[in-house]
């Protein structure tokens, strides 16, 4: 998998040396909750979530910047649709780094990546309708809202949450 360089960033596959700088942003109380998963208590809980979901995977980059891996983006199987040729899109970043227009330089660069390089049809992504920051990074990426997922996800809390669904063919891209 090749890297993708964006201005200021460059998306690159995740290693096991990535470890600390994945546990430092996963630690946050207030990044894996808005994305569904429970914050990392512990480097080891980081390295086997390295091991199972991060490393060796095609088509999930960490997120570079300035030498440290501030987040993870990737294009994940979307468990609503049966095309093979649509991916879903997911990303997490640092609290750090919000509100200066990572995620979106990322997300557009993975989007571009996905229908010119992979030859992807459809590109999906959702979010919980409290997380405002990640509906504006999906609104500024030019996908179309198609609707609320009424009681869709079951987290880790065991909380039930609506997700709203959104999605852009290549064709609305270009
Ligand atoms: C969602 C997330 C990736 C956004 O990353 P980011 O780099 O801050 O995003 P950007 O700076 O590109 O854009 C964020 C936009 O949301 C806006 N925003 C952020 N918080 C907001 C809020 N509470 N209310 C309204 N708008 C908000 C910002 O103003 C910005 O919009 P603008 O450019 O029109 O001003 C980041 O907050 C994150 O990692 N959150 C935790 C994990 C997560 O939510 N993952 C996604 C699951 S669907």
């Amino acid at each position: 998998m090749k890297n993708i360089i964006t201005k200021n960033l460059v998306l690159r596959p995740l290693t096991l040396d990535d470890t600390n700088d994945v546990f430092d942003y996963s630690k946050n109380k207030n990044v894996g909750p808005r994305a569904g998963w429970k914050p990392h208590e512990t480097i080891e809980e980081t390295e086997v979530i390295m091991e199972t979901i991060f490393v060796g995977q095609e088509n999930i980059w960490g997120i570079e910047y300035n030498k440290r891996i501030i987040g993870s983006i990737g294009l994940i199987e979307d468990p609503h649709r049966q095309n093979d040729q649509a991916r879903m899109l997911g990303y997490a970043l640092s609290e750090d780094y919000w509100g200066q227009g990572i995620m979106t330089e990322a997300a557009k660069a993975v989007l571009t990546y996905g229908f010119d390089t992979l030859g992807l049809d459809l590109i999906s992504a959702v979010h919980y309708p409290f997380n405002l920051g990640s509906q504006r990074v999906i609104e500024k990426c030019g996908f179309l809202y198609e609707g609320t997922i009424r009681q869709a996800e079951k987290i880790y809390t065991g909380e039930i949450r609506d997700v709203k669904a959104y999605s852009i063919t290549r064709e609305e891209f270009r």
